[in-house]
């Protein structure tokens, strides 16, 4: 099986990638959170940043693009290919209102007429291989049979879904039964994505669906970082982690207070991974104070109980 870490916007920057592989070896591959282009063909300081020379990283990185623009999408390909990297990555997921409303991200899957000229140019001008991630449709999962028998069109390297639809955002339940039609029916090899919290998951999942090799892990990887290292999530390791993680954010953001903002949203999902902690959880989520933060982190790690596996509530 291989092991992707999902893109998450705002959770797998680059400093995060590059300090989760440090103290968590065993991914075999990060996306990036989306690049959303602009209308001026330049990456900015803050994209260059996200986006290092595929060279000097230790880790395979996938780029990320949200964009309903074929040329911008093929300028990009070459901007890509030019910092190293092997493969490029079409967002057809995001669910925001923000993104759907431009007919980006989840929004292209409503008009499949138009998905399919834009996945046409794509493909014809593409210099990298273009993998698709993908949900089941905007509002049906229905819709899904006429997006996979356009999907099968094109050479496709991987085609990663997210079995909900837009409307669903990340709630309700995934539809297995839709996944499943696309096992026997993509031409393109699959990757799943949802919901997989422990490895007891990608287990069951492994066990349901030998011919699948590859499942990417979201928020169950924020709230349990080693789930799939060798040691598992060490007290020590995420201790180390988590205070390396504060001081390249206080260095890149030239502020703390901003660093301790940023892992916060860290922690919306690390809560989960120990028992026991309502009354520090409340304090870490409630303070504007670096040090007390601190404080809170490594009191929370070093003297609570670590559940078994992540108890994800989301
Ligand atoms: C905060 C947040 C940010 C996300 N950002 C992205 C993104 O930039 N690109 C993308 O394709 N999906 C994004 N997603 C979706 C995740 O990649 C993933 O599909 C989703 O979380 C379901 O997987 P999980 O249940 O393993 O977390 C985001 C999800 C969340 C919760």
């Amino acid at each position: 099986m291989k092991y992707y870490f999902a893109p998450l916007e705002g959770l797998t920057d680059s400093i995060y990638r590059r300090l989760h592989h440090k103290y968590f070896p065993g991914i075999d591959r990060y996306y990036t959170p989306f690049f959303s282009l602009t209308v001026h063909r330049a990456l900015t300081a803050r994209e260059k940043r996200e986006l290092p020379p595929a060279e000097d990283l230790d880790v395979q990185v996938i780029p990320q693009i949200l964009t309903k623009s074929a040329p911008d999408f093929i300028w990009m390909s070459t901007v890509c290919r030019d910092r190293g990297y092997s493969q490029i990555n079409l967002n057809l997921g995001c669910p925001s209102g923000t993104v759907t409303a431009k007919g980006k991200g989840s929004g292209m899957l409503r008009d499949p007429d138009t998905l399919q000229s834009f996945l046409d140019e794509i493909f014809d001008g593409s210099v990298l291989p273009v993998s698709i991630k993908t949900r089941l449709g905007y509002s049906d999962g229905e819709e899904f049979f006429r997006l996979l028998e356009i999907f099968n069109r094109y050479p496709i390297t991987e085609l990663i879904i997210h079995p909900r639809v837009r409307q669903d955002f990340y709630q309700n339940n995934v539809r297995m039964d839709l996944f499943e039609y696309a096992q026997k029916n993509s031409r393109a090899p699959l990757c799943y994505n949802g919901n997989l919290c422990s490895k007891e998951d990608i287990r069951q999942f492994a066990e349901k669906y030998p011919s699948v090799d590859a499942v990417m892990l979201g928020r169950g990887l924020i709230g349990d970082p080693g789930m799939l290292s060798a040691g598992g999530t060490t007290k020590e390791q995420l201790l180390a982690f988590m205070n390396e993680l504060f001081d390249a954010y206080a260095v890149a953001f030239g502020s703390s207070r901003n660093a301790m903002f940023r892992l916060k949203e860290n922690w919306r999902h690390l809560f989960c991974l120990f028992e026991g902690i309502e009354k520090p959880e409340k304090q870490l989520r409630k303070t504007t104070d670096e040090r007390q933060f601190r404080m809170l982190t490594e009191q929370i790690i070093t003297q609570y109980p670590m559940c078994s596996q992540l108890q994800a509530n989301w």
